[in-house]
């Protein structure tokens, strides 16, 4: 009893934390303490009153997120300083927050309906569920990860370097990694499709904001019938959304939208198998008929669609499978 006491203890005291941490990092509580701030400062800056800062800080040092080497002060500890760098806090507080939703999609399992498809999602759960999965493309973290993920992958950076280069995503949500992509590539234009129109208007948003909305348009369009006259050099097609009944047509039809020599990129789910958060994503995605596939499962796949030479690039964010159209 008392070890299943202390397994459950446990299992809830995460959870709670990573509500709180969630809470910090949204409101932007912890953006206050980069450097050591006494509880009345943080009070003032946060607005809250000193006995709930107090409380905060408390639990968030028990968390071992802040630490404090002097009576009243507190400062982000070792381990979290980071988050203050490079906008690492914006990508962790939006994984935080898919986290939070796919946590509720999980319970979901257990009943016979299951939790609602991605596509039924209420749009605010369907956008931090996609945001947890993407780049924060206004981050200098995203395009360092993003030119890390370009170096591990030469065939797709070469091919992102010519002139006049055509970009097309299938399955783009807010399409943080375009977004990315295209800040660091400035001579590709690009164009995102998907099924959610509610993602798609965030990431017009964005492009705006980031200043390549005249290289990036948006199709609200099944990406099995997305068409276009002109052929593009790459296709990036984020399969894992994708589920079992849609994906020939939408491979049939990325082959058919790349020119010869165009190259297919796709992200693998699985980098792991045996990781628990692997067993959960098996669980969830599995629940929309995606199959949850390995990277040579995938090559497999691409081969049977007629791409050729597949290769897989295991990067710092997560495995990508590359393919040519012969
Ligand atoms: C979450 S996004 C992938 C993230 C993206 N790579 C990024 O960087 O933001 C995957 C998207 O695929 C879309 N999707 C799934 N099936 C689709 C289909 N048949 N046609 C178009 N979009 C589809 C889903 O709506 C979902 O938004």
């Amino acid at each position: 009893m008392a070890e299943l006491n202390e397994a459950v203890g446990a299992l809830g005291l995460a959870a709670q934390q990573t509500a709180l941490l969630r809470g910090a990092l949204t409101s932007g509580f912890l953006a206050h303490c980069a450097d050591e701030v006494s509880v009345e400062d943080l009070a003032r800056v946060t607005r809250l009153s000193p006995g709930r800062v107090r409380d905060l800080c408390a639990a968030l040092r028990a968390a071992e997120v802040l630490a404090s080497d002097n009576p009243g002060r507190y400062r982000l500890s070792d381990t979290y300083a980071p988050l203050l760098q490079h906008g690492t806090d914006v990508q962790i507080a939006n994984q935080l927050a898919g986290a939070a939703v796919q946590a509720q999609l999980l319970e979901k399992l257990f009943t016979t309906d299951g939790p609602d498809r991605y596509g039924d999602l209420p749009d605010p759960d369907r956008a931090a569920l996609a945001a947890g999965v993407t780049l924060a493309p206004s981050t200098a973290l995203a395009r360092g990860l993003m030119s890390q993920l370009l170096e591990a992958t030469p065939q797709w950076q070469e091919l992102l370097t010519g002139d006049d280069v055509r970009y097309l995503e299938l399955g783009c949500g807010l399409s943080g990694g375009l977004l990315t992509m295209l800040q660091l590539h400035p001579r590709v234009t690009a164009v995102g499709v998907d099924l959610a129109g509610d993602l798609l208007d965030r990431a017009r948003v964005q492009a705006a904001t980031l200043g390549v909305a005249d290289r990036v348009r948006y199709v609200h369009a099944d990406a099995a019938a997305f068409s276009d006259p002109e052929p593009f050099d790459v296709v990036f097609w984020s399969q894992f959304f994708f589920p079992a009944a849609s994906r020939v047509k939408t491979l049939s039809n990325a082959y058919d939208r790349l020119r010869p020599g165009g190259l297919l990129v796709t992200p693998v789910l699985l980098t792991g198998p045996d990781t628990p958060q692997a067993a959960l994503n098996v669980a969830l995605f599995r629940s929309w008929d995606i199959p949850v596939l390995t990277a040579e499962e995938l090559g497999t796949e691409l081969g049977t669609a007629g791409f050729t030479a597949p290769a897989v690039h295991p990067g710092p964010s997560g495995t990508l499978v590359v393919a040519r159209r012969p």
